[in-house]
This record gives structure tokens, sequence and C-alpha cells, in this order.
């Protein structure tokens, strides 16, 4: 039988928890059936969801994960919530008073697994890179687990995205895992080991949850005529996601699609001193990314230059792959050419933010202004893929941010400088 949890399935809470528990009760053993779940990593047979503290489960079993009453045959298995936690969950889904981090393991039920060591997943842990690296094949790990990337000193903050999908989304209910606003853990797949295919898509669309994101041909960065992706660390022949030699843009993801889902509008930031460097954004906010052909130039909106720099004193160059034959009119780039979707290091340069930067853009470790991970240079950033005639080693993201506009360097300028 064809187990489907989608929306639409389920029409509110009531019945959805008649589902599950019909699901989790009547159905025991799960049946090996096709289906979206059994499909997904998590309902995988062979390494999906297994808890070390239960027994009589099979692997990829959903009470891995859901327990009825809190309680398995009468007892609460590890972790003990104490009570009845949301969506029948083993835990707690989401700390509410965890309004920054940086996080425990006990802050969200994800990470209870997503942690690499001391969890409660067989083994005790799961390895995940930041995007970089599985994706870019950087070789220098600042996290090995999605709660140390979500540790680090930017990152995507829980709370905020939280409050934000709750205002946003229909599907996103006031308990529900700000984890669960990009990913669905009934469908998620096993991309990281199959990085050049997105087939294996991990992520859904916070405005359609009950499908994945990345699957379908028409879900690519091919979508976008001029679409290059970066090199691959270490090439410069192969390029992301992967390394691979195909380089249009149909093995990855519309991550500008999936990201828009949220970064169209002004988005709520509570961590103190985290302020948008562009100046017309409403306070407490991110400004609002507008990736058309009316907004930024890294977007849609087509460069006002050729690869090789203009006539101002304050243009520079486009460097490889973007300046190789055939040179494209209007490269589109892709939000995660430049930033690591949970988290990445702070730097030094009296910024609030580095608003969660790759670390290794387009075949170059940025950094450049110190020792350590924590300091790169701004214009290091700038240069993964550009060269520039007004140099200088910081201060670039007072003039070039998203939404810029109309800011001068040396002489009159109209026009967008992102
Ligand atoms: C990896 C852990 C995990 C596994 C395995 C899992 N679930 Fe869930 N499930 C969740 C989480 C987390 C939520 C809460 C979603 C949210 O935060 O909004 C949830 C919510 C639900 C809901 C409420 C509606 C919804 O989709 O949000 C139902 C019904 C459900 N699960 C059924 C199942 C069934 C049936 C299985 C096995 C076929 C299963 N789950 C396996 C983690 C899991
Ligand atoms: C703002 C959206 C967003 C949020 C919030 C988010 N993720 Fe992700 N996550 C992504 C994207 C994008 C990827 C890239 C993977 C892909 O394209 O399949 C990813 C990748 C992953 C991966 C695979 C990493 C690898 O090894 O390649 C895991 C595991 C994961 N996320 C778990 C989590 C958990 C757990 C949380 C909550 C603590 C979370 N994510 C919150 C967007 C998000
Ligand atoms: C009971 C343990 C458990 C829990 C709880 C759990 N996961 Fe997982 N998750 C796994 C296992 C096991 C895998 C597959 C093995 C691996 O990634 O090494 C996995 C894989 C994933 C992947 C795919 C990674 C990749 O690229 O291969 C994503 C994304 C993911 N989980 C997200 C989540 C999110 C979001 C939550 C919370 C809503 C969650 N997981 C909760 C055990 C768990
Ligand atoms: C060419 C590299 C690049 C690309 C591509 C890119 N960004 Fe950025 N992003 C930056 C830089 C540099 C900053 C810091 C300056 C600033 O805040 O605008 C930043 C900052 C941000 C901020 C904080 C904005 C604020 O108010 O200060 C958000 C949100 C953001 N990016 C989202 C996105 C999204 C969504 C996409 C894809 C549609 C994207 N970015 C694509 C380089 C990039
Ligand atoms: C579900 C909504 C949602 C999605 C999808 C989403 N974001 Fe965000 N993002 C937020 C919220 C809310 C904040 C503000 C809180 C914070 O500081 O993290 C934020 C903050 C940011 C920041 C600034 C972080 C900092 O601390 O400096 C960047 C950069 C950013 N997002 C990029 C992205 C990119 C790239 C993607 C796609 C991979 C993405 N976001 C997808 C909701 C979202
Ligand atoms: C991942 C590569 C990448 C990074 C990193 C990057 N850029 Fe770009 N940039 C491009 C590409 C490609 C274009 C051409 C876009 C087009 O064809 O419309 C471009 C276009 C521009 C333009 C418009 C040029 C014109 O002719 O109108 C400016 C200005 C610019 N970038 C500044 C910056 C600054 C400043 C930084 C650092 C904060 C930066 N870029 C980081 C790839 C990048
Ligand atoms: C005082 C404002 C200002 C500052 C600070 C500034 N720029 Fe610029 N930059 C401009 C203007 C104006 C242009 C020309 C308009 C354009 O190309 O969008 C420009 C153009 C560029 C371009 C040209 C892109 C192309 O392909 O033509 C690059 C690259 C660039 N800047 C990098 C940097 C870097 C790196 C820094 C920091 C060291 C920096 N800028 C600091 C205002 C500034």
């Amino acid at each position: 039988m064809k187990v489907e949890i989608k929306a639409g399935t389920c029409r509110d809470t009531a019945q959805c928890f008649f589902v599950l528990f019909f699901f989790c009760s009547v159905l025991i053993p799960f049946p090996a059936a096709a289906g979206p779940y059994t499909l997904s990593i998590h309902g995988s047979g062979s390494n999906g969801v297994h808890r070390s503290s239960i027994t009589g489960y099979s692997v990829g079993n959903c009470s891995h994960c859901h327990e009825q009453h809190a309680s398995i045959d009468g007892e609460e298995p590890s972790p003990m919530a104490g009570s009845a936690s949301a969506f029948t969950l083993f835990s707690d889904n989401f700390n509410d008073t965890a309004q920054t981090g940086p996080y425990a393991m006990e802050d969200n039920f994800c990470f209870y697994c997503h942690i690499a060591t001391g969890g409660v997943q067989s083994g005790g842990g799961i390895t995940n890179y930041q995007f970089c690296i599985t994706f870019g094949g950087y070789t220098v790990n600042s996290a090995t687990d999605v709660m140390g990337a979500f540790n680090l000193s930017s990152y995507h903050n829980l709370y905020d995205i939280q409050t934000f999908a709750e205002s946003k989304f229909t599907f996103f209910k006031p308990t529900s895992n700000p984890c669960v606003a990009c990913h669905n853990p009934h469908l998620v797949k096993n991309h990281k080991d199959n990085p050049t295919d997105s087939a294996y898509t991990t992520i859904s669309r916070p405005t359609d949850h009950g499908e994945l994101w990345g699957d379908d041909a028409n879900e690519r960065m091919s979508n976008y005529t001029s679409y290059r992706p970066p090199y691959y660390y270490g090439s410069t022949t192969s390029y992301e996601p992967g390394g691979v030699a195909l380089h249009d843009g149909s093995q990855t993801t519309d991550y500008n699609a999936f990201c828009l889902d949220c970064h169209q509008y002004e988005v709520p930031v509570s961590t103190s001193g985290l302020n948008s460097m562009n100046p017309t954004t409403t306070s407490g906010h991110l400004t609002a990314i507008d990736w058309s052909s009316a907004g930024d130039m890294h977007g849609e909106r087509p460069r006002l230059f050729d690869v090789g720099g203009g006539a101002s004193s304050c243009t520079g160059t486009i460097i490889a792959p973007y300046n190789a034959a055939p040179v494209k009119s209007n490269y589109v780039l892709s939000c995660l050419d430049c930033h690591d979707p949970h988290g990445s290091v702070l730097a030094s340069g009296g910024r609030t933010s580095t608003y969660l930067m790759r670390k290794e853009i387009n075949n170059n470790k940025v950094d450049g202004c110190g020792p350590g991970v924590q300091n790169f240079c701004e214009s290091e950033f700038c240069y993964s893929c550009h060269t520039n005639s007004h140099a200088g080693a910081q201060g670039c993201f007072t003039c070039h941010y998203h939404g810029g506009k109309n800011i001068n360097c040396s002489g009159p300028w109209t026009g967008p400088n992102f």
C-alpha cells in the first residue's frame, strides 16, 4: 500500500493524528511498500532512522521518531520528554526559549540525531558537512554536524525562522520545527552521498511543503538561460555540484526560488546587533532580496559592462569561469554560490555578521585578513569572481549590498551597485 504524507492527506491536526495513529499502531511492522516515505532516507530500511533505545521496530519505522502517548509498551524510552510532545514526537519539537544560539541538543528534536556524537541514532552520531564542502569540494571543516553548523557565529536563527514561517505558511503550526520550514522529514533524500544528482534533494519549498524541490528537471538552475556554476575546489575544469564537467545548471537545484519564498520579504531578525547592510530596510529586519530583472545585477538584471571591465574608474573584471567562451550577457547566480544555508564563521572587520557567507567560493578560499578561519577580507570574497581597481581590504559591503543603488565610488554613479 502507498503511504502518502503530503499536504492534503489529512485536513487538520486532529485528522493528522488519526492518520499517524493509524499507521503507527495498526501497521506495525511498517509495510515494506512503495511510497514517498519509504523512498526517503529517513524511511530507508538499511540506513534510515534507528533509535538505539527501542527494539522491535525495523530500521526506518515511524516509531524511531514518533511515540504514542509518549510511550512504547507502557514505558517511555530514551530520550524522555516526561510528557506527550507535539506531533507525538519523542521530544519537544523546538525549545521556544532558545531565541538565539548556541543551541544544545535538547533545543531541537532533529539535533538528537543530527549531532556528531552523543545522539540517539544507532551508532551515536551523524556526520553532515557544510554546503561548500559537500557540494563545493572545500576541505576544511568548520563543523561536522548540523548542530555544529547552526552553532557557528553566523547562522540561520531558528527562532526567527519559526516566527516568520508561522506568519507566512499555512502548513507551519505554532509547534512546528524551524528545520521543517525548509525540509520535509518524511521526504528528504540522501543528497550528501549523491551530490551531483539533485534528484536526491533534501529540501521542500515552504510554499510547497508536500513535495521535494529540485528533483524534477524544471526545478534546476538551468531554468535561467545563463547560470554557470562555480568551479569545484582545487579544479579549473570541474564544477559544482560535486565536481562535474557539465556546467549548464541542470544538476543544481534552483535554490533561488527556494530561498526567495522567504527572502522576497523583509524577514525579522532578533540577534542583538545584527542589522541589515541596506539602510532602507525596516528596523529589526533584513532586506527583501529582488533577484528579478528590476533587481540585483547578480540576479536577473543584466550587468552594465563587459566581463573585461568598463570605462569608469570603479569598474573591475569578472574572472573565470564567467569570462570563458561563450561569455553570457547576463549571468544569474545561485544564492548558494555565495552563501552556506545553515551557518558560517564570523569575520573580523567590525561587521555584525558575515551573513552566512561561504568560506570557499569558486575555487577560492576566502581569507586574507589574518590567521584562522575567522578572518577574511571582504575584498577576498569579491575576488573569488572579480578583480577591481578601487582596491582596499575591507568596507566593500558598505557600497555593495543587496538592493544597493546610486552609491558613488569616485564620481557620479547612477544605477545598482550589486
Ligand atoms: C525523522 C523523524 C520522523 C520520521 C521517521 C517520521 N516523522 Fe512524522 N513527523 C516528524 C516531525 C518532526 C513532524 C512535525 C512536523 C512539524 O514540525 O510541523 C512530523 C509530523 C507528522 C504528522 C503530522 C502532519 C505533518 O505531516 O506534519 C504525521 C501525520 C506524521 N508525522 C506521520 C508519520 C508517519 C506515518 C511516519 C512513518 C511513515 C512518520 N511520520 C515518520 C518526524 C518524523
Ligand atoms: C533556511 C532553510 C534551511 C533550514 C532552516 C534548515 N536547512 Fe538543512 N539544508 C538546507 C539546504 C538548502 C541544504 C542543502 C542540501 C540540498 O540541496 O539538498 C540543507 C542540507 C541539510 C542536510 C544535509 C547536509 C549534507 O550532509 O549535505 C541536513 C542533514 C539538514 N539540512 C538538516 C537540517 C536540520 C536538522 C535543520 C534544523 C536544525 C535544518 N537543516 C534547517 C536548508 C535549510
Ligand atoms: C531518529 C534519528 C533522526 C532524527 C530524529 C532526524 N533524522 Fe535526519 N537523518 C537520520 C538518518 C539516520 C539519516 C541518514 C543517514 C545520514 O545522513 O548519514 C538522516 C538524513 C537526513 C537528511 C539527508 C541528509 C543527506 O543529504 O543525505 C536530512 C536533510 C535530514 N536527515 C533532516 C532531518 C530533519 C530536518 C530532522 C528533524 C525534523 C531530522 N532529520 C531528524 C536520522 C534522523
Ligand atoms: C555574489 C554573491 C551573493 C549572492 C549570489 C547572493 N548573496 Fe546574499 N549576500 C551577499 C553579500 C556580500 C551580503 C552582505 C551585504 C548585504 O547585507 O547585502 C549578503 C547578504 C544577504 C542577506 C542579508 C541582507 C541584509 O539585509 O543585510 C540576505 C537575507 C541574503 N544575502 C540572501 C540572499 C539570497 C536569498 C540570495 C539569492 C536570491 C542571495 N543572498 C544571493 C552576497 C551574495
Ligand atoms: C523559511 C524561511 C526562510 C528560508 C526558506 C530561507 N531563509 Fe534566510 N532567513 C530567514 C530568516 C527569518 C532570517 C533572519 C534570522 C536570522 O538572522 O537568521 C534569515 C536570515 C538569512 C541571512 C542572514 C543571516 C545572518 O545571521 O546574518 C542570510 C544570508 C540568509 N537568510 C540567506 C538565505 C539563503 C541563501 C536561503 C536559501 C538557501 C535562505 N536564506 C532561505 C528565513 C528564511
Ligand atoms: C560567485 C561569483 C561572484 C562573487 C562572489 C561576486 N560576484 Fe559580482 N558578479 C559576478 C558575475 C558572474 C557578474 C555578472 C552578472 C551579469 O552578467 O549580469 C557580477 C556582476 C557584478 C557587478 C555588476 C557589473 C556590471 O558590469 O554592471 C558588480 C558591481 C559586482 N558584481 C560586484 C561584486 C562585489 C562588490 C562582490 C563582493 C561583495 C561580488 N561582486 C561578488 C560574480 C560574482
Ligand atoms: C564608496 C563606494 C564603494 C566602495 C567602498 C567599494 N566600491 Fe566597488 N564599486 C563602486 C561603484 C560605484 C562601482 C561601479 C558601479 C558598478 O559596477 O556597479 C563599483 C564597481 C565594483 C566592481 C566592478 C564589477 C564589474 O564587473 O564591473 C567590483 C568588482 C568592485 N566594485 C569591488 C569592490 C571591492 C572588492 C571593494 C572593497 C575593497 C569595493 N568595491 C568597494 C563603489 C564602491
